[in-house]
């Protein structure tokens, strides 16, 4: 049978590479190099403003281990998760097998270079230089790929003739007696005798089980399970997850077992819009980069499960494209787990480059759909690199690859070219036609300087999303997702000035309504989630693009609550006014039109003591969101009148079921800690971590958009802080990430600002 070890704790580092270094002996090495754990990013950076050659070098992984006797006799492979960007692995001083590209793992067979009796030394050396030869580099990228070994790696043991992999087919899904086929690829099948067992479970419960025989030297098997009644939908609401469980067995003995967890949904992309199990759903989400400050992409499972929960349950998103690559396990896992739909990537930006270079792609299109093709969450394959030009050969060979390796799922490929030559079967299209206005504005200003202060005359360009008939530029309709939007046509800081902010959650705003009113289009996937460090070529200068509805901490700006106020109120009621309810923050003064993003029936507003008015969604404006803004547009009381408090009261069905209440004169009152995760995990072999947010808020808990004061963070204990331990607020926020190191017990975090006579405390369980 099988047997896995992780083995992500005692590697040894060094941030460079000479070939001396394959040489040095263990106790040598161990002494220069540093100690560390996996995931690990090859340099810790600063949150902005750094180089973005910080991290482009090559450097050089080490460890020494002795394989369990036990397993004597069974081939011996190191699984690699994700190496940033080119490795290359030394077993024993001899190579051993190498891989390109860094969004997608590689298995190696080191059976022949192991030794049984005593240690072996493993060594990686990683090149994460930008390697023009290797999707996406080649030309320029907004977004930084950093560098390291930034995934796990395992040591797998298996009998010679194994299952190398699993792909199951769920069938006849929205039929009461479904079906399913596991293909399972096999190795070393060298002679007669063989079975293969699969069996379908739901936790312990088998449900259906079928045994068959394999021919001699077959490499390949199915087995098809059939008439299953009372199987339980995938759904967004109840994704309901099954186990298949395939044995591999000689004369009735097991000698291999592999479990898949699988979700039984269809979905499908129709010129109509998108159905998951035959109903129709409007696809509402972001794009997500997989990076984190400080250690960019090298965060653990609890970390990328969260980055899912917040998609979900804080951004109310039913899809995420996880732009511009194959992004973590753990990641897609989760979505699974939460019903959060994924467009999947293969790496690229733009850039093709040469014969080669698209052979690479075509191999990450393989290593893309041969390492996610059981996840029910992924609906779709992105087999263009994003935003290049047509390339049809090149093309057809990515669809066709798609296609082959998994017939059950569509194709999309990601443009912003219009006309574009069409071999996917989704027209999938960044659509950053939204400006409000400005391009042609912005015209005027140049031609006639002196319009430059009468914005009111410019007939702008408003149109939310273009008529996808326009776009494709074919006669008929077609399959059509937009997958991207704004982004940086206005990009804004959670600190901008308050009228910036809104501008920006308007635009989402828009363009949702837009996706939600044209029935050809499946949905609108925004640019973007999170803030992400960049290069120098795009961004605000400091290494940053502020496309994020949430910075890169996961905080959100105005702009998250476009899409938080869209779900339906029984799950949760959402009022969040796009306001810091001042009298002067924005130009000329005052907070009107004032947009309360809210799922309620109707808002009282109440000025001081007296009622404003009572306001309701606005689908004058948003006649096809399922839960348009409410917009507030008149107040009392101009420059030099009394500025008062201010109280929103959200009513659902009658009752007044939310209140939030603004300051007229603001204070720090609250200083408070909150973590993701109260309970972290030292398991022996990997770190886990979790997020740390420090508030100040004033009398009614509110944000304070301008408290900006230093903060000193402690983490004492069984546990680290990640990055600085001395940073400015933002907004009246301090976040943070805070990791175990390999102990149990409590850490304790104590942070401490000017204003504090003594620290706040949050003590975090390690078990
Ligand atoms: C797109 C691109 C994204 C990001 C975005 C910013 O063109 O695909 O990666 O750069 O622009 O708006």
């Amino acid at each position: 049978m099988r047997k896995v070890f992780p083995i992500n704790d005692n590697w040894y580092y060094k941030p460079e590479f000479s070939s001396k270094d394959l040489l040095c002996e263990a106790e040598e090495c161990k002494a220069s190099f540093e100690k560390i754990e996996l995931p690990h990013t090859n340099k810790e950076l600063p949150y902005n403003y750094f180089s973005d050659k910080d991290f482009r070098f090559v450097s050089c992984y080490k460890k020494w281990l002795c394989l369990p006797k036990e397993c004597k006799g069974q081939l011996v492979f190191l699984d690699f998760e994700g190496v940033m960007n080119y490795a290359q692995v030394y077993v024993n001083g001899t190579l051993a097998g190498s891989h390109k590209g860094g969004y997608t793992g590689f298995s190696l067979n080191i059976s022949d270079e192991v030794h049984w009796d005593k240690e072996n030394e493993i060594a990686v050396i990683v090149d994460s230089t930008e390697r023009p030869d290797t999707p996406p580099f080649g030309g320029q990228i907004d977004y930084l790929t950093f560098g390291g070994i930034y995934r796990e790696v395992q040591l797998r043991f298996a009998d010679p003739a194994h299952i190398e992999s699993v792909f199951v087919k769920t069938e006849d899904i929205l039929s009461d007696k479904k079906r399913m086929c596991a293909e399972v690829s096999l190795q070393n099948i060298n002679d007669a005798g063989y079975t293969l067992e699969v069996c379908l479970m739901d936790g312990a419960e088998v449900l259906a089980q079928k045994q068959a025989a394999i021919d001699e030297n077959a490499n390949l098997a199915a087995v098809e399970l059939s008439e299953l009644e009372c199987i339980a939908l995938w759904t967004l609401e109840d994704p309901k997850l099954y186990d298949v469980v395939c044995t591999l067995k000689k004369n009735g003995e097991a000698n291999d077992e592999v479990r898949e967890r699988v979700g039984f949904r269809q979905a499908r992309f129709e010129s109509s819009g998108f159905f998951l199990n035959g109903q129709k759903i409007k696809l509402r989400g972001l794009n997500r980069h997989q990076s984190f400050p400080y250690v960019g992409y090298a965060m653990p499972r609890r970390v990328q499960e969260k980055d899912a929960d917040i998609l979900k349950y804080d951004l109310g998103l039913n899809v995420v494209r996880t732009s511009h690559y194959p992004q973590s396990r753990h990641f897609l896992n989760r979505c699974d787990e939460i019903g959060l739909l994924v467009f999947e990537e293969i790496p690229g930006w733009q850039h093709i480059g040469d014969e080669e270079w698209k052979e690479q792609a075509v191999q990450d299109v393989r290593e893309m759909i041969l390492r996610d093709r059981n996840h029910p969450a992924v609906i779709l394959w992105g087999v263009r690199i994003n935003e290049s030009q047509d390339d049809h050969d090149f093309y057809v060979k990515t669809n066709e690859t798609a296609r082959m390796l998994d017939p059950t799922r569509q194709t999309g490929g990601v443009r912003y070219l219009t006309n574009s030559d069409f071999l996917e079967d989704v027209y999938t299209m960044n659509d950053f036609v939204h400006d409000n206005g400005y391009g042609k504005y912005l015209q005027k200003v140049i031609k006639d300087y002196k319009t430059y202060d009468n914005i009111q005359e410019i007939d702008g360009e408003t149109t939310a999303l273009r008529d996808p008939r326009m776009v494709t530029g074919l006669d008929r309709d077609v399959p059509y997702l937009v997958t991207e939007y704004c982004g940086h046509m206005y990009p804004s800081k959670r600190f901008d000035q308050e009228e910036r902010s809104v501008e920006m959650a308007l635009r989402h705003a828009r363009i949702q309504n837009a996706s939600y009113g044209d029935e050809h289009i499946s949905g609108a996937i925004g640019w973007c989630a999170f803030d992400y460090n960049t290069h120098a070529d795009f961004g605000s200068g400091d290494k940053i693009c502020y496309h994020g509805v949430m910075d890169a901490y996961r905080i959100p700006k105005f702009a998250a609550y476009v899409y938080a106020s869209q779900v339906n109120p029984e799950e949760k009621i959402v009022l969040e006014p796009a306001t810091y309810w001042t009298r002067g923050d924005r130009s000329t003064g005052g907070v009107i039109p004032l947009t309360i993003f809210t799922n309620c029936d109707e808002v009282h507003v109440y000025c001081g003591e007296s009622l404003l008015g009572v306001y309701y969604p606005n689908r004058e404006l948003y006649p096809s969101l399922p839960h348009p803004p409410v917009v507030v547009d008149r107040m009392e009381g101009g420059w030099g009148s009394k500025w008062t408090d201010a109280e929103f009261v959200g009513y659902w069905k009658g009752e007044p079921v939310v209140r939030r209440t603004y300051q007229a004169d603001p204070v720090p009152t609250f200083f408070e800690i909150h973590t993701d995760s109260k309970t972290l995990v030292s398991d022996g072999d990997t770190w886990d971590a979790t997020r740390v947010v420090f508030s100040v808020t004033d009398q009614s808990h509110q944000e304070m958009p301008f408290f900006q004061e230093p903060a000193v963070i402690q983490v004492s204990g069984a546990g680290q802080l990640i990055g600085p331990s001395l940073v400015s607020s933002v907004c009246g926020k301090v976040v943070f990430w805070v990791k175990t190191i390999g102990q149990k017990g409590t850490m304790q975090i104590e942070i401490i600002t000017p204003r504090l006579k003594a620290p706040v405390c949050q003590t975090i369980e390690v078990k």
